[in-house]
């Protein structure tokens, strides 16, 4: 949530921050801003409501610099207004400040150390800077000592600065509590950004900054101390990843080119992660340490929560260890009662998640083991538990994530197949995890082929209608509440998922003439049930879809997917949800990529 970009040393920082800005918008699109300055006393502060187009054509020709920071915002204090848009300025135009993340006790700084600034926006941002001025000018502080002051300020905050004073201006300041941010080094000039992606263009070469920390960079100098103002070396990370993964090609929006990207996330999966027998290659000390836990806790947020409802049966079938799942912001604050031996699996696609982040905190502090499944390499969750698996799924920019929760009910099968053989579970013994990834490479494709049907049913259930329903039961339940999350994020319509069997106990009210109810049936054991409860909404005027596979299909189904263990046939069953969300989205011409009132990457709780 808020993409920050910085350059110093560049012979084109506004080139360099916009391009920036741009791949960092799926963060938040309400306003964005540069402030870069020349060196030579030139300096120029551009702020704009919107997306980080409307900045472009709001900075002349004329605006120019070799140091710069950028902002792009997703609303927390203040509404969406140019004034509220980063960079905050202190009130003599000497700080200029980014920030993603959150002041909890900006209110009481406000009140008992700037009660005589006069403020020009509602942020928690601006009190920061009006801070570090404050203390600049009362102190007699330098920028550095002024900030590291201010910091110990902020109470129970999470934070992500970016910093530069006028009167030093080839030096930014970076600072980081809970937030992602990360140094790029090049040759002769530095850089610094909120996720590596949006500054390949520039480097591959990145250093990781630990909550704490301050680090001063200037041009041909990258100097991080930590907390006691000790210096701190350490070595640059290489991320492996062209520029051009995050670029849409020919596709009009990212979320159509991510469904698309499935098949081949399915392979890389099998290729990363099996051997050439078949066999899953997972580290064995995450699998010792698995095999002595006596319940699995799944913790996620989203979509990653539902891929985790999925991958809870995985490991219950394969692996015969109890599982439980769970929201991470619920889990944060509401701790069940844990087993003897608990295992946690942090499930993020961008590995930045706040919510689920509290929970590692916890579970760090109590010093039990845990393994984050995340995309994102080097990231805070990542970093933080024992154990990372990469999800391999290439970059996810659109904020419907699609790819990232096939990829990582497709690694949880990987690690349930290994643990349950490395047990000599039979059922694992059985699973013939490669033939089964092909075959759902296979059949996602075949969806995918036929995405024509989609679009026309897309129109002709979802364009007017005020809300929906999709029903299930165990697996098909699972899915149907990341169908409808689907649906209602970026299309708008009221979508519920819901247990199919719980209908008749209240919520068949809901049902009118019209109301489209989707039926997923993927599974033998409750497919005739499921069947007689979309029955029961049919008579009372619902317009019924149907998603089946081969072997359940009858006479009128909609939809039918190729078989496979119907232990995964969620990776199936989702991806008409996932095109049925988009066709919505697109024919109601709406910005697939960028929902109202949301942003990827949720760092703050
Ligand atoms: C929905 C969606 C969100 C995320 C959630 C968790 O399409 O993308 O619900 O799944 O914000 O994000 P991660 O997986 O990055 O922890």
């Amino acid at each position: 949530m808020c993409g920050i970009v910085g350059v110093t040393g560049s012979d084109n920082a506004v080139k360099i921050l916009l391009e920036g800005l741009q791949k960092l918008e799926y963060r938040g699109y309400d306003s964005a801003g540069i402030y870069v300055n020349d060196q030579s006393g030139q300096d120029y502060l551009v702020k704009e409501k919107g997306r980080v187009a409307d900045l472009k054509r709001e900075v002349g020709p004329e605006v120019h610099g070799s140091t710069g920071i950028g902002h792009t915002r997703w609303a927390t204090h203040g509404g969406v207004s140019v004034a509220n848009a980063h960079p905050q300025v202190s009130q003599d135009n000497r700080f200029y400040l980014v920030h993603n993340g959150v002041i909890d006790n900006f209110q009481e700084i406000r009140s008992d150390y700037l009660s005589d600034v006069s403020f020009t926006s509602q942020t928690d941002t601006e009190v920061v800077v009006q801070l570090i001025d404050k203390f600049a000018i009362e102190d007699k502080l330098n920028a550095h000592d002024a900030f590291v002051k201010a910091l110990t300020v902020l109470k129970g905050s999470s934070y992500a600065f970016l910093l530069m004073d006028r009167e030093d201006p080839d030096t930014l300041y970076v600072a980081k509590n809970k937030s992602p941010l990360l140094v790029g080094v090049g040759d002769g000039f530095n850089v610094v950004c909120s996720d590596a992606s949006a500054m390949l263009r520039e480097t591959h070469d990145f250093l990781e900054l630990l909550d704490g920390e301050i680090v001063t960079i200037k041009p041909n100098e990258v100097k991080i101390e930590d907390k006691d103002g000790k210096p701190v070396e350490r070595d640059t990370f290489h991320v492996d990843m062209d520029a051009s993964e995050t670029d849409k090609g020919t596709y009009p929006f990212y979320m159509l080119k991510e469904i698309d990207e499935q098949p081949n996330v399915m392979r890389k999966l099998a290729q990363v992660y099996l051997s050439e027998t078949g066999e899953p290659v997972i580290n064995e000390k995450l699998l010792n340490s698995m095999k002595q836990a006596d319940r699995i806790y799944i913790v996620g947020a989203g979509t990653s929560y539902h891929a985790g409802l999925v991958g809870a049966r995985l490991f219950e079938n394969l692996t015969q260890t109890p599982t439980e799942v769970h929201i991470s912001s619920e889990f944060a604050y509401e701790q069940p009662i844990l087993s003897k031996k608990p295992f946690f699996i942090f499930l993020s696609q961008s590995g930045e998640t706040a919510d689920s982040r509290e929970v590692l905190v916890n579970v760090n502090a109590a010093n039990y083991e845990s393994l984050t499944i995340t995309n994102v390499q080097n990231s805070t969750l990542s970093r933080e538990a024992t154990y990372t698996l990469l999800l391999h799924a290439g970059p996810e920019i659109a904020v419907a994530s699609t790819k990232a929760y096939t990829a990582q009910i497709a690694l949880e099968a990987i690690l349930a197949k290994a643990l349950g053989e490395s047990d000599n579970q039979i059922v694992a013994q059985r699973f013939n995890i490669r033939q089964q990834l092909g075959l759902v490479a296979t059949g996602i494709q075949a969806i995918i082929d036929a995405k024509s049907k989609l679009e026309d049913m897309a129109k002709k259930y979802f364009l007017n209608t005020p809300n929906a329903f999709y029903i299930g039961r165990s697996l098909d339940w699972s899915v149907s509440l990341e169908a409808a999350l689907k649906l209602k994020e970026i299309s708008y319509v009221q979508a519920e998922g819901f247990a199919s069997g719980e209908l008749k106990h209240g919520t068949i009210a809901l049902i009118e003439d019209g109301t489209p109810v989707i039926g997923i049936i993927t599974q033998a054991k409750t497919a005739g049930l499921t069947r007689s409860n979309l029955q029961e909404t049919m008579a009372r005027g619902a317009k019924i879809i149907t998603i089946t596979t081969e072997s359940l299909a009858k006479k009128d189904d909609d939809i039918i997917l190729p078989d496979v263990d119907e232990l995964l046939t969620p990776l199936l069953s989702v991806v008409p949800t996932q095109l049925l969300a988009y066709y919505t989205s697109l024919n109601k011409g709406l910005d697939v990529d960028k929902p109202r009132n949301l942003a990827k990457s949720v760092t703050v709780e």
